[in-house]
């Protein structure tokens, strides 16, 4: 019998090209190139084609792209009345994964491919990720509206995707600097190797279903704690601590009572996150362009000190959540909307993956250790 391993620690679920890690280095590559260099000199357009396709996209071949991103940005009324008749009170992944799993109902069995020959039809393959990709930042740009009971934004077609992401969330012309972090951020979001929503995304697309029902599993997989939702939880623990000096107690606090240190620690890596180490850099620039050191931000500077001591040793250092959250809230962005941008750079990921897992498809059927009792007798109700 094969050894059991608790959350498949370590086991291989596949066989990829789309990213590696080197967790012992601190290094995470997207088809071979470093995030530090795809972060400082990549666009999200950019970068999406490459996790997509597989290559670095020629100037015409990138320009097509973000001119198709562009033209598949509107999402239809109907997706709209769904969501305006959500409760304005539910999470933002909640209404996500709705919608997202909406838009297939608008595509016909002609258009949505379920059958194991989709993946080489590359210009199916290409259109359904074109079209996920640029109508998941609508989506989550719009509820932001209609949760309050406005009309959502109209997507412009004169911006780059992160660009017009922020103008349809706030309705503010774009401040260059905020455009050109969220534009890393989503570039250092799209993808991450076989994390949890990721490999929810190719279990789901193994069975051949369509492509925005694998997208809805992937949203649902990724708005846990655990998992995408770390980064609300950041900003939440950071407001809770309040200040710098207020630090050391609180943690010996949490410590005691074996708490998670949420933005702290990754499966993958025995160093500090490669996105952290960015994400602290473009805050860093972001306060010197401010102007002002916000508390929050220094008291996480306090926490990861604090915490280098007590779980350094163990391998926990910040990880991608731990700095994207506290970016996101100075620029007045609700903390629960957080996991929901994270979705909408991530998709890149999963669309590279789901046709990664058409090309050479075995559905996933794993095995189990049965700890049941053994076979037995059913018992008449009478007689228990
Ligand atoms: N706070 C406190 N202790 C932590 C910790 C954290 N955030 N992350 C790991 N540890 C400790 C564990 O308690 C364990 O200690 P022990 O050996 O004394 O029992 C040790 O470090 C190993 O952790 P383990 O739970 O085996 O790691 P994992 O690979 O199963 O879990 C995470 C990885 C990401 C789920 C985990 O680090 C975590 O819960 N982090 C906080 C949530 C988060 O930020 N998630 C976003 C990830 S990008």
């Amino acid at each position: 019998m094969s050894e059991y391993l608790p959350g498949l620690a370590g086991v291989p679920a596949t066989k990829s090209n789309i990213s590696s890690i080197d967790g012992e280095k601190g290094i995470l590559a997207y088809r071979g190139y470093n995030i530090q260099e795809l972060a400082a000199k990549s666009t999200f357009e950019e970068t999406a084609l490459l996790l997509l396709d597989g290559e670095l996209p020629t100037k015409e071949a990138l320009d097509d792209f973000d001119q198709q991103l562009r033209g598949e940005r509107k999402i239809k009324y109907n997706i709209r009345e769904i969501m305006r008749n959500l409760p304005a009170t539910g999470h933002p992944m909640e209404m996500l994964q709705t919608a997202v799993a909406s838009l297939g109902m608008f595509y016909g069995d002609e258009e949505v491919l379920t059958e194991s020959y989709a993946s080489e039809d590359l210009y199916y393959v290409h259109n359904m990720s074109v079209k996920i990709i640029a109508r998941m930042a609508t989506i989550v740009a719009a509820w932001q509206h209609v949760r309050r009971g406005y009309d959502p934004i109209e997507p412009r077609f004169d911006l780059t995707h992160a660009e017009n992401f922020m103008y349809m969330f706030s309705g503010l012309e774009p401040d260059p600097l905020e455009a050109k972090i969220i534009d890393a951020c989503l570039i250092m979001h799209a993808e991450h190797t076989i994390n949890a929503s990721t490999f929810a995304a190719m279990v789901c697309a193994s069975t051949l279903a369509s492509p925005f029902l694998v997208i809805a599993a992937a949203i649902g997989t990724l708005a846990g704690p655990l998992h995408g939702g770390a980064n609300q939880r950041v900003v939440e623990m950071l407001e809770e601590i309040g200040r710098p000096e207020n630090v050391k107690d609180w943690l010996d606090m949490k410590l005691e009572e074996k708490e998670v240190i949420w933005g702290m620690g990754h499966r993958e890596y025995m160093t500090k996150d490669p996105r952290a180490i960015i994400l602290q850099k473009m805050m860093t620039e972001w306060v010197e362009k401010k102007g002002d050191l916000s508390p929050m931000f220094e008291t996480a500077l306090a926490l990861e000190e604090a915490c280098e001591e007590a779980l350094g040793p163990k391998g926990v250092y910040p990880n991608v959540d731990y700095y994207s959250g506290i970016l996101y809230s100075e620029m007045g962005i609700p903390s629960d909307q957080f996991t929901a941008i994270f979705a909408v750079s991530r998709i890149a990921g999963w669309m590279a993956h789901w046709r990664e897992q058409l090309s050479d498809n075995r559905i996933f059927r794993p095995t189990q250790i049965y700890t049941g009792p053994d076979f037995r007798d059913y018992v008449p109700i009478g007689n228990r």
